[in-house]
C-alpha cells in the first residue's frame, strides 16, 4: 500500500503527518492511494476476507497487520420491500450502519484514524463531536491504550452517545458553545501539539469511511444503484462515499456513478442553500438547530468536498424538517423493524420528499445510508412515542387495556 497526502484545493503534497490542513493555502487534505497493485485484480479477489472494513485493506493507507480494529463494517444491506411499497418504489435498500461496534458509521473511519495515530506514535487523541465521533474515538482509544479527550456542545448530545464516551474512559469536556466552536478549539489544541486530531478533517478518517460504499457495491454484486442517499452534517461522509466510488470506477470495477443525495435538516442547511444557488462554496448557518443533533452543524468543515461530490455525480442536496425526520424514523421502524437515530432518518425523509416531487422515479434503485443506531438517542424516541399504559397487577385490568 502506498499513497500521498495532498491538498484538496491546490494539490500541494503534504508530508508532515500531524498537519490537518495545507501549509500553503489552508485547504483540507486528502489521501491519494496508489491503486496500481489492484489494476489486474477483481473485487472477487478480496472476498477471501469477511465483509468488513479490512476486506478492502489494499485501498487503505495504514498497515492492516497493525490495525486497531473492533471488527467494524460488514453491516446489513436491507431490502426494504414494505417501505418501498408504501413510497411507491420498486427497489429501496437501507445500509444499516447502526450495526457497527459502537453503533455508528464513525467506526469505519476510526479504525483507520486510530491506527494512523499509533503509527505516528501519538499518545493522546481528541475530537470535537456531536456525539458519535466521541463515542467511537473513545472506544478505539481504549483498545489502543491511548489517552482521549472529547469536546461536546453542552446539552446537545444524545444520551446514549454521551454515556458511551464516558464509559470507554475518555476525558469528556462539554463547552457552552456549539459543535463548530468545539472544532475550532480542538484544532487549536492539535496545532499546539496537545493531541492528535481525529475529526473527519483528518484525511485518514474518510479513507475508512469510504468502505461503506465498497460494501454496498459488494453486496449488490457491483450493480450500481441509481441513487445513494445520506445525511450531511460536517460533510465528510458524503465525500468519503464519492471518493470510494471514484476508486472503483478508476479501476474499471464499476462503469457508472450513482447520483449522490445529501440530506440536511432545515435548521442546519448550509450545503442545501449553496446547492440551491448553484455554488461550490457555502455560507455558514450561525445558530444551527435540529432534533437530529448529530447533524446540528452550521459550518461543515468538509462542505466544499461535499458540494464537489454532489455536483460531480449529478446529485442533489435536499433539506427536511424535524417533523419529516421523525416521521421517516417512525415509518422505517414500523414497516421494516429497523431502528435508526434521527440524523440517519434524515436520509429516509429525503427519499420520501424526492419521491413525492418525482425526482426519484418508481423503478430506480435507491440505497439509503442509515448512519447510526436507534438506541443512541432514547430521549427523542420516548418523547415522540405514544403513552405507556399503566395497569393494576391483575389479568382483568390488563385485558381491559388490551381491548381499548
Ligand atoms: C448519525 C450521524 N449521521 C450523519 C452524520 C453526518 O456525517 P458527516 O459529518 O460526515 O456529514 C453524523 C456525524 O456526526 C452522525 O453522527
Ligand atoms: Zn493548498
Amino acid at each position: 500500500m502506498s499513497y500521498i497526502v495532498k491538498c484538496f484545493e491546490c494539490g500541494r503534497k503534504v508530508t508532515d503527518g500531524l498537519l490537518d490542513s495545507c501549509p500553503k493555502c489552508g485547504g483540507l487534505l486528502t489521501v491519494e492511494m496508489d491503486l496500481s497493485p489492484l489494476v489486474r485484480k477483481e473485487l472477487k479477489d478480496l472476498r477471501k476476507e469477511p465483509l468488513g472494513v479490512w476486506r478492502y485493506a489494499p485501498f487503505l493507507p495504514v498497515d492492516r497487520r497493525k490495525a486497531v480494529s473492533l471488527l467494524e463494517g460488514g453491516t446489513p444491506l436491507y431490502h426494504c420491500k414494505g417501505l418501498g411499497k408504501k413510497l411507491g418504489m420498486k427497489d429501496l435498500r437501507v445500509k444499516y450502519e447502526g450495526a457497527n461496534p459502537t453503533g455508528s458509521f464513525k467506526d469505519r473511519g476510526m479504525t483507520v484514524g486510530v491506527s494512523r495515530a499509533v503509527e505516528l506514535g501519538c499518545k493522546v487523541v481528541g475530537c470535537a463531536s456531536t456525539g458519535n465521533t466521541s463515542a467511537s474515538l473513545a472506544a478505539y482509544a481504549a483498545k489502543a491504550g491511548l489517552g482521549c479527550v472529547v469536546l461536546l456542545p453542552s446539552g446537545k448530545v444524545a444520551l446514549g452517545k454521551l454515556a458511551q464516551a464516558m464509559f470507554y474512559g475518555a476525558k469528556v469536556i462539554t463547552i457552552d458553545g456549539n459543535f463548530d466552536e468545539a472544532l475550532d478549539i480542538v484544532r487549536q489544541l492539535a496545532k499546539e501539539g496537545e493531541l492528535y486530531l481525529l475529526n473527519s478533517i483528518n484525511p485518514f478518517r474518510p479513507e475508512g469511511q469510504k468502505t461503506v460504499v465498497f460494501e454496498i457495491l459488494d453486496q449488490l454484486d457491483l450493480h450500481v444503484p441509481d441513487l445513494i442517499v445520506l445525511p450531511v452534517g460536517n460533510a465528510a461522509n458524503i465525500w468519503a462515499v464519492y471518493k470510494g466510488l471514484t476508486e472503483f470506477r478508476d479501476l474499471g470495477w464499476i462503469d457508472k456513478m450513482p447520483r449522490l443525495v445529501g440530506v440536511q435538516a432545515s435548521g442546519s442547511n448550509p450545503i442545501f442553500k449553496a446547492f440551491q444557488e448553484g455554488k461550490r462554496d457555502f455560507k455558514p448557518v450561525e445558530h444551527p438547530e435540529t432534533v437530529a443533533t448529530a447533524i446540528r452543524i452550521g459550518n461543515p468543515a468538509s462542505g466544499r468536498k461535499a458540494l464537489k461530490a454532489i455536483y460531480d455525480t449529478d446529485g442533489v442536496a435536499v433539506e427536511v424538517t424535524d417533523e419529516e425526520i421523525l416521521a421517516g424514523q417512525k415509518l422505517l421502524g414500523r414497516t421494516e423493524g429497523v431502528g435508526v437515530e434521527p440524523a440517519s432518518a434524515a436520509s429516509i425523509a429525503g427519499v420520501m420528499k424526492l419521491r413525492q416531487s418525482g425526482e426519484i422515479a418508481a423503478d430506480e434503485r435507491v440505497v439509503c445510508i442509515c448512519t447510526g443506531n436507534l438506541l443512541k438517542d432514547p430521549d427523542t424516541i420516548i418523547k415522540n412515542s405514544g403513552e405507556i399504559l399503566k395497569s393494576k397487577a391483575t389479568m382483568e385490568a390488563v385485558k381491559r387495556l388490551m381491548a381499548q
